[in-house]
């Protein structure tokens, strides 16, 4: 099916022979001769580029580039900025806009070509990328302190390993330990991808902000910084980032930190699963079942819920497991006993335990931690 292209200039002339020129390159043409009328054509035909002249008559357009990106329905659609003036300021102020590329008046046939074929190109790569989404799981503990980052670092490592393309994700602005683990200085990726206006977070921006740490994994961990804490508020922004993500991996590790903080919910219906991390002693039990109820009135279903238990104290003073997980009611994914040694040594070497110390009972309860996740995974080739 030919691509289909909107022009929109007030210049009668101009529309006719680059229409035609278009059109006899294979492309299917639709025109308006002003931006009220362009806005409207957009959405009647859904066209899949807009070349936008800047100076009309009723709406600039910036106007209506701005209109366009602010419509759900019209925002994904790349945007041809082509006009007469050769002023910097005015590129930038499309782009500020949200135009995608910029060309000036006169252009040679062949260089509007070119531009033409790059930008629709590269929006089917992000259409195909965003097509294919990674498998989401998030991680969520019933209170802070129990060991739900160590759970994401190592599960998402073992799953790597076992030849999933993982990206874990710490989701937990201002509160991050996952770089203080693994000796990462300022982690502030994800804070400027939160301080960013909505269209400034796509692929590249979210690219650029994500850590190839030689563990062999990759990540985005949150700021530890207190002050950054407000960034939690930065929910669009934080969808966004967490659409980019599920397009460049084939599962995403995201560690939401503890309880239900505003994001959480908007979150987790972006999910696929909700491993809840639970230490079997009172009142994290109580809190485990408080935290259940409500993310069950938010629609997410038990079925696609899993519980990690995680024990940092003697078994003699813990509740036995398998009355949380009757109390609780949902699947077991796995067991991790108290190895308050091999947390401190893996901590003091910036090296994951699973890394650090393979053959040791913890790193064996990770592996069948990461197992119960990955049944809920796609399998992946190779
Ligand atoms: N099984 C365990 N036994 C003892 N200590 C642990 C265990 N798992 C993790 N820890 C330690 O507990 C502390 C908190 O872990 P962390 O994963 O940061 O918790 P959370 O993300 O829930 O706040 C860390 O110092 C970590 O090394
Ligand atoms: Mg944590």
């Amino acid at each position: 099916m030919a691509d289909k292209i909107l022009f929109i200039d007030d210049d009668i002339d101009t529309l006719k022979l680059v229409g035609l020129m278009l059109e006899r390159q294979g492309y299917e043409i639709a025109v308006a001769s002003d931006g009220v009328s362009g806005l409207a054509k957009a959405a009647s035909e859904q066209p899949d580029l807009i070349l936008l002249d800047v100076m009309m008559p009723d709406l600039d357009g910036f106007e209506v580039t701005r209109r366009l990106r602010a419509d759900p329905s019209l925002a994904h659609i790349p945007i041809i900025m082509f006009t007469a003036k050769t002023m910097v300021d005015d590129k930038v102020a499309g782009f500020e806009a949200g135009v995608d590329d910029y060309l000036t008046k006169p252009t040679h046939p062949a260089e509007l070509t070119a531009h033409v074929k790059a930008v629709l190109t590269r929006s089917a790569q992000a259409r195909a990328a965003g097509a294919e989404k990674a498998t989401i799981v998030a991680m969520l503990g019933a209170r802070g302190g129990i060991g739900t980052t160590t759970i994401a670092l190592n599960v998402g490592l073992i799953l790597q390993r076992d030849g999933h393309d993982v990206i874990i994700a710490e989701f937990n602005p201002g509160r991050g330990t996952l770089a203080l683990e693994l000796n990462i200085p300022n982690p502030a990726g994800l804070s400027n991808l939160l301080r960013r206006s909505l269209k400034d977070i796509h692929l590249r921006s979210v690219e650029s902000e994500i850590l190839s740490h030689n563990v062999g994994i990759r990540l985005l961990p949150a700021s530890p910084h207190p002050r950054e804490v407000e960034l939690e508020q930065a929910i669009p922004q934080m969808e966004a980032v967490l659409n980019n993500l599920a397009s460049m991996c084939t599962t995403l590790i995201l560690d939401l930190g503890s309880g239900i903080r505003s994001y959480v919910k908007p979150i987790l219906k972006l999910c696929d699963r909700l491993v809840m991390v639970v230490e079997p002693v009172f009142p994290t039990n109580i809190l485990a079942l408080n935290l259940l109820e409500e993310v069950e009135t938010d629609g997410i279903s038990r079925h696609k819920i899993s519980l990690a238990l995680i024990n940092r104290v003697r078994t003699s003073l813990q509740i036995p497991w398998r009355q949380v997980e009757t109390d609780l009611g949902i699947e077991l994914a796995g067991i991790v006993s108290p190895a308050p040694e091999q947390a401190h040594q893996a901590s003091q070497g910036s090296m994951p335990l699973v890394l650090s110390q393979p053959d040791s009972l913890i790193s064996d309860q990770m592996r069948k931690l990461a197992q119960g996740v990955a049944v809920h995974l796609r399998p992946e080739e190779g």
